[in-house]
């Protein structure tokens, strides 16, 4: 079995995922997320919100998931949401064209080549359908849009769409959300929730379902004036996949400093730069295996209708190399379509250090001339001429100006338009923001903690299995067991169970079967540490042992009688400690020891620390 088969197995085995509905025959793209992964899943979006909003000062908001049509053709989804798929005229099945021909061909990111050219290709590698084996040839490829229709309320007549990403939900509200920002500039607004996307051919799993949760950060910008404090994380490597490197014959991944990649070019927004170097001490933080990880920057035919440039974190994951987070420059793109398409203001003030004077071409039209030729469309009038000033001055050169009312020309003689270039002092001018895009497919990210946690060794001459969770994500912070429920141990383990509880622990108490059968049932859903009541502690110095998952050391820890002693603060400071370390291998059992000896014991003396 493949470690990929034996995870999958596991998965369903320990309650972290399954299809969904398998009592129906299931139901392709959708997944339901078991006990321990529900749990892992909500530390996961914790740990995101912790660190891409609550340390950055931004904003959350929780948006519907169902959104009119409007919001939609505004967005460019309804038109440009699309994948390409081919459809089987044998078995009738569809299939993401540009898979098949990455699948049989080996290109990269087919999805660029556009439906001609996957249409060719199709042909030339005589591709055949994945289900029943028949030459897809002859197969057309088209577009199909993603996007999940529905009708609000009875009768057709008010279409909606569930979103096909959560960053709509924000953008619409754009004007509310600056007023709460005070109407300063950069500011953030995350979001963490489901999205819905009608996937042609889901598969691996969580890694392509139809429902899946994202966790999106849209930080509103200054095009001129907002900075990204990159210092804090210039020194951070990044190892990045350039277009210039996808292209050429080498294809060697870059490696540089956020600084340098800011300085040297490679990443044009500094903003993408710093949002990288965030991410890449998050991703460590939450167990992600570095040397499986890069950023890849999508060819210019496979950036989203929004995006002005995009760099994906990928993960490698069964030997495939996965999208699990996108950061997009989205430009003005999307609260330009907006203001346009709903006529709300999507901008916001932005006084200049100093005020300026400016020349303004302008009108000051005669309306004793306006007044009797035009009633009272007059100030409709005034308006177009207004409008026309301030786009093409240079139509006021000649003797009249043609001006459209309601559909109709009429030519007003540019004496009477007031037509004049004057000067003006102005204090600052209505922006609309840029949009910096860190979006995170929160499946994808749980894929790839999963698949970089799973470890196997050997204990004690017998194999297991264990994941080697951060203690932030791990479902179960601690197991705690009597060695039998007899002698005044079980309920000894249960009052431990109850105190650890009541700290916010996550704890299991486990009294069944052999103490070596329950300590791997914890390392299996990667339990950090597990705690035996024994004869020790009823009968002698009240004392457990703390047994740690990814050494399987065990040592024994002092406990006062009546409560947790030392333990509970001991577990506290190590929970808090691993979310400030890069790394989950800075935690372990013998990180306990520094706290009682205040000494850098060399990791072998750490039993004696904690001697009685
Ligand atoms: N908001 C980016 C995406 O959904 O891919």
């Amino acid at each position: 079995m493949t470690d990929h088969n034996r995870l999958t197995e596991l998965a369903t085995r320990r309650g972290f995922y399954f299809p969904t509905a398998g009592a129906y025959g299931g139901v392709a793209g959708f997944y339901t997320y078991g006990p321990q992964g529900a749990a892992l899943k909500r530390n996961l979006e914790s740990a995101w919100r912790e660190r891409f909003v609550t340390r950055e000062g931004h904003m959350e908001v929780d948006g519907p998931t169902i959104m009119p049509e409007p919001v939609f053709e505004a967005s460019g989804h309804l038109d440009g949401f699309d994948d390409t798929m081919i459809e089987c005229s044998e078995c009738e099945t569809s299939h993401r064209a540009d898979h098949l021909v990455e699948d049989e061909t080996g290109i990269e990111d087919a999805e660029s080549l556009g439906t001609e050219r996957i249409g060719e290709l199709v042909a030339t590698h005589e591709i055949a359908c994945p289900n029943c084996g028949a030459l897809l040839v002859d197969a057309p490829v088209s577009e199909f849009n993603l996007m999940f229709g529905t009708n609000i309320g009875p009768g057709s007549s008010a279409p909606g769409y569930l979103r096909p990403e959560t960053a709509q939900a924000i953008f619409v509200e754009f004007g509310r959300l600056a007023e709460y920002a005070r109407n300063q500039l950069p500011f953030g607004v995350g979001q963490i929730g489901k999205a819905y996307r009608n996937e042609i051919s889901p598969r691996r799993g969580i890694v392509r379902v139809r429902e899946f949760t994202q966790a999106e950060l849209e930080l509103f910008v200054s095009p001129e004036t907002s900075e990204p404090d990159l210092a804090s994380v210039a020194d951070v490597s990044l190892t990045l996949y350039p277009i210039d490197e996808q292209r050429s014959e080498g294809r060697e991944y870059v490696e540089k400093t956020v600084s340098e990649a800011v300085e040297e070019g490679t990443i044009e927004s500094p903003w993408i730069a710093y949002y990288l170097g965030i991410a890449t001490e998050w991703y460590e933080r939450i167990g992600v295996d570095t040397d499986r990880f890069r950023y890849r920057q999508h060819l210019p035919g496979e950036r989203a209708h929004y995006a002005v440039d995009c760099w994906d974190a990928e993960a490698e994951l069964g030997g495939n190399w996965i999208e699990v987070s996108g950061f997009s420059t989205r430009g003005n793109y999307d609260l330009s379509r907006h203001a346009e398409r709903s006529g709300g203001s999507m901008t916001v003030f932005e006084p200049y250090d100093e005020p300026r004077t400016i020349e303004r071409p302008a009108v000051d039209p005669d309306m004793s001339y306006l007044g009797p030729e035009f009633g009272d469309r007059a100030p409709a009038v005034v308006e177009a001429l207004e409008e026309r000033a301030a786009r093409e001055p240079e139509a006021f050169d000649g003797e009249e100006i043609e001006i459209e009312i309601d559909g109709e020309t009429h030519a007003i003689p540019v004496a009477v338009t007031g037509f004049d270039v004057i000067e003006e002092t102005i204090a600052g001018e209505n922006v609309t923001p840029h949009v910096i895009e860190p979006s995170f497919g929160v499946d994808r990210v749980f894929a790839t903690v999963f698949e970089h946690a799973f470890r196997r060794d050997t204990v004690e001459g017998e194999e297991r299995t264990y994941l080697e969770l951060p203690p932030e994500l791990a479902p179960t912070f601690a197991g705690v067991f009597p060695l039998m429920d007899r002698d005044g141990m079980g309920e000894r383990a249960r009052e431990i169970t109850a105190a650890l509880r009541e700290r916010g622990f996550a704890v299991e108490y486990d009294d069944s079967g052999s103490i070596g059968r329950r300590y791997r049932r914890q390392d299996e859903i990667g339990t950090p540490v597990c705690l035996t009541v024994d004869y020790e502690t009823v009968e002698g110095n009240g004392s457990v042992t703390l047994r740690d998952r990814d050494s399987a050391a065990q040592i024994r820890v002092p406990m006062s009688a009546d409560g947790l002693g030392e333990l509970g603060a001991v577990l506290s400071d190590t929970w808090t400690r691993t979310r400030s370390h890069a790394a989950s291998s800075t935690f372990r059992v013998c990180s306990f020891r520094c706290r009682i000896c205040s000494a850098s014991c060399p990791g072998a003396n750490w039993a004696g620390c904690w001697s009685p």
